[in-house]
């Protein structure tokens, strides 16, 4: 094996900046992705853990220049499912074994919304107890609306930082969103306690290698315990990607580089939990399997009631919209055991590197 695989498989942390780059422009990334999965082999056995993921609606208060539900776009006929359905939503969730779910939503601040999602996280730990994970992804909030939350009964966090050249953030964002803020998100989430994850978007117009080998370290400095990341696919209602056409080949380098930055990731931090994403599905059938081979760990099946998944396309192509929750749920359990995986049912699958970090403060 290449000896900086063999340095990067044995020891978490070691590689350089310009290391780091190298893995991500590796013409032919066979290897890279065999260390990464024997990393997470290692540190998490052939399991995949699974979250249900619930969208909950697509208002959004942002303007995003890459987001198909962005405030701007017209197109699209905004939903809020109410508590009730999202609440049976859970629970199906709960009941066929996914062992956790993700309530995800556009950003909205406001004291109705903060209240909603409260509603929908107490009544799913009365009928779930503390054994099912539930992770919120649910943008920019105060600290205060944060802590509601948690004392509801989340405990997992996802906020994606998106890019963390604060340069590239400004350019794909409008005035008015704050790189520096979703930063600070970032830390109140982990001050909190929540299991904390965050992600970049990666093959972005403008972002260089080294923006991603940066990102890598980003990760390392936030001492992350979750990443959500994939590549950025074109929506052609959105500033960003209007000019853009998903040719071939262009999506064949978006997933390339999508599983590049998975196994990078794995290589460098070992024991998070890596989601293989969505968006690799969309690139092609069997992304989120490639994924899973490059060094992820987790799926996050969609739950949502098919009527509502059309709506909620943050970019185009997006997969299994008319598959309802049953359909998906064999398929992805077919899906995992064709690459010589097993879904670890009925566990909450939190990452060993926040237990570590608990036993870590246990001790001292
Ligand atoms: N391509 C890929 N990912 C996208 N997201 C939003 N729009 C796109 C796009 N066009 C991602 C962002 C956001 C997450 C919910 O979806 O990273 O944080
Ligand atoms: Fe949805 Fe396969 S995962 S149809």
């Amino acid at each position: 094996m290449n000896p900086l695989l063999q340095k990067a498989v044995e020891q978490p942390y070691c590689l350089s900046r310009d290391e780091r780059i190298a893995l991500l422009s590796l013409d032919d990334p066979s290897e890279l992705f065999a260390a990464a999965y024997e990393v997470k082999r290692r540190r998490t056995g052939r399991s995949v853990k699974l979250r249900g993921l619930i969208e909950l609606g697509n208002s959004c208060a942002k303007d995003c220049f890459y987001c198909g539900i962005r405030r701007s776009n017209r197109q699209v006929r905004r939903y809020r499912i109410a508590e009730a359905d999202a609440v049976r939503m859970a629970r199906w969730t709960f009941e066929r074994g996914y062992g956790s779910v993700v309530l995800q939503s556009g950003e909205l601040e406001s004291e109705g919304n903060t209240g909603y999602i409260e509603r929908i996280i107490r009544s799913i730990r009365d009928f779930a107890g503390d054994s099912f994970g539930v992770t919120l992804c649910l943008g920019e909030q105060t600290e205060a609306v944060y802590r509601r939350w948690l004392d509801a009964g989340a405990h997992r966090y996802l906020l994606r930082i998106e890019t963390s050249n604060p340069q590239l953030y400004a350019a794909i964002h409008p005035a008015g969103h704050s790189f520096e803020r979703r930063v600070e998100c970032l830390w109140t989430l982990k001050c909190l306690g929540y299991q904390t994850g965050t992600g970049v978007m990666n093959g972005l117009p403008g972002q260089t290698l080294g923006d991603l080998a940066d990102d890598l370290e980003f990760f390392r400095t936030l001492d992350i315990d979750m990443i959500g990341m994939g590549p950025y696919l074109p929506h052609p209602d959105t500033p960003l990607g209007k000019g853009i056409e998903l040719t071939p080949e262009y999506a064949a380098r978006q997933l390339q580089l999508g599983l590049k930055m998975i196994a990078a990731a794995r290589l460098y931090l070992h024991d998070v939990n890596i989601a293989a994403t969505t968006a690799l599905q969309a690139l092609d059938d069997r992304g989120r399997e490639q994924g899973l081979l490059a060094g992820a760990n987790v799926l996050m099946p969609n739950v949502t009631d098919v009527e509502y998944r059309r709506d909620y396309q943050l970019y185009e192509n997006k997969p299994c919209l008319d598959e309802n929750s049953e359909k998906c749920r064999n398929c992805l359990n077919w899906r995992v055991l064709s690459v010589g995986e097993q879904i670890d049912w009925n566990n909450r699958g939190d990452p060993p590197h926040f237990r570590r970090k608990g036993i870590y403060e246990a001790q001292f």
